[in-house]
C-alpha cells in the first residue's frame, strides 16, 4: 500500500487554482501515459474490490478509462453511466446540484439486471455529487450496489459523508 501511494504521488499532477482560484486539480493523465504504473495500480484496485462484485459501474469520462481495465482484469461487466442526452431509448436519468446548475447522469434502460452485484468506481471522490447521483441511478435498477471505490479520495470535502451508509474504499486518500 505504501508502494502504491508513493506512486500515485509520482504520477498525479496538480495544478493549483484549475479550474477555479483555490481548488487544487488532480489530472491523472500522467498515470494514464505510463503502462506499467497503470498495470500496478489497477492490479492493487481489483484486490481491494469485493470479490464477488458482477458488474463494475463507471461514470464518464474519467470513470470510463479507469472502471473498463478494472472491469476487464476481473472478468465482470461495465456499465457506462453517461452525461445526458447521449443515450438512445428511455434511459434513467438522476439529476443533482453543482455549485452552479445542475448534471444529469444515465444508465440506458435495461442496462443493469435487478440483484446484479454492483460496484461504482470513479477517479475522484470531492464533494460526493456525482457518485451520489449515481448511487441513486444504480438503485433505481434494483440493483445490490456492494459500494463505491475511487482511485483518489480527498478528504475534508465531505463526499464520504454523502454516501451514506455505503462502503466507500480508495486507493489513495488525500487530505484535499
Ligand atoms: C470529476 C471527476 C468525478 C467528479 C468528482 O468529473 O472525474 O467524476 O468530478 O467530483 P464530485 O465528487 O464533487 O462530484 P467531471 O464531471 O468534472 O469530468 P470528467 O468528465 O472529466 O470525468
Ligand atoms: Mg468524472
Amino acid at each position: 500500500r505504501d508502494e502504491i501511494a508513493a506512486l500515485m504521488r509520482s504520477h498525479i499532477a496538480e495544478f493549483p487554482d484549475f479550474p477555479e482560484p483555490g481548488v487544487l486539480f488532480r489530472d491523472i493523465t500522467p498515470l494514464l501515459a505510463d503502462g506499467a504504473a497503470m498495470r500496478r495500480v489497477i492490479a492493487y484496485w481489483c484486490s481491494i474490490l469485493p470479490p464477488d462484485v458482477e458488474y463494475i459501474v463507471g461514470t464518464e469520462a474519467r470513470g470510463f478509462v479507469l472502471g473498463a481495465p478494472l472491469a476487464y482484469e476481473l472478468g465482470v461487466g461495465f456499465v457506462p453511466v453517461r452525461k445526458a442526452g447521449k443515450l438512445p431509448g428511455s434511459p434513467r436519468s438522476v439529476s443533482y446540484a453543482l455549485e452552479y446548475g445542475t448534471a444529469t447522469v444515465e444508465i440506458a434502460q435495461g442496462g443493469l439486471p435487478a440483484g446484479a452485484r454492483t460496484v461504482i468506481v470513479d477517479d475522484l471522490l470531492a464533494t460526493g455529487g456525482t457518485a451520489a447521483a449515481t448511487i441513486e441511478l444504480v438503485r433505481d435498477f434494483d440493483a445490490e450496489l456492494l459500494g463505491a471505490s475511487f482511485l483518489i479520495e480527498l478528504e475534508g470535502l465531505g463526499g464520504r459523508e454523502k454516501l451514506g451508509d455505503l462502503p466507500v474504499d480508495a486507493v489513495w486518500s488525500v487530505p484535499n
